[in-house]
């Protein structure tokens, strides 16, 4: 008796969200290492912090396959790109992977729909809410970045802004969420 509920191009495409969730995980952890290098003690903290966020995202993926009775699949992961050149490359690139991660899970919902899989369409909805928040919080980087001067930022600007960070929640809040009992 079969009792995988998923197809088998489901499955596939699901495994590979796997990888990109562990290949995220790299890269946030490599451009930990470099702002590390930089002297941004806060910064690296941060993207430390979400490397672990990104693990969370492939165990629920993985978890996902194998409740579903299918097989879920570990495979090797890329090495993470060049270090950025300064921290609005950094931001920057992070943003790129994030809209580069939400296209992965769009592709996910599309299967999904044309399969009518509606077990997949509705897990695949917490991931397309998840990206997101995933999206804003990088622009809420990139926006900090801004004020403090962007390129010509003083090393002032950069230090506050380092602490910052340090000290940041690991998600954001989303605007639409945001109710008369908790208006944020
Ligand atoms: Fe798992 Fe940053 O998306």
């Amino acid at each position: 008796m079969n009792t995988n509920r998923l197809s088998k191009k489901i499955e596939t495409i699901l495994n590979h969200q796997v990888t990109k969730e562990a290949e995220a995980a790299q890269i946030y952890l490599s451009y930990g290492c470099w702002a590390d290098s930089e002297g941004y003690g806060g910064i690296a903290n941060y993207l430390f912090r979400h490397s672990q966020e990104e693990r969370d995202h492939m165990m629920k993926v993985m978890q996902y396959i194998m409740e579903r009775g299918g097989t879920a699949k570990i495979d090797a992961v890329k090495a993470p790109p060049a270090n950025p050149k300064n921290l609005q490359d950094c931001f920057e690139k992070t943003f790129k992977h994030e809209v580069d991660n939400t296209n992965a899970i769009y592709e996910i919902v599309n299967l999904a729909h044309e399969e009518k899989d509606w077990a997949t369409y509705n897990f695949a909805q917490w991931f397309v809410k998840e990206q997101i928040e995933e999206e804003k919080l990088v622009l809420e980087l990139l926006d900090k970045l801004k004020i403090a001067g962007g390129p010509k930022a003083s090393d002032e600007s950069l230090l506050n802004l380092d602490t910052q960070l340090g000290k940041e929640p690991d998600s954001v809040s989303l605007a639409r969420e945001a109710n008369t009992e908790n208006p944020e």
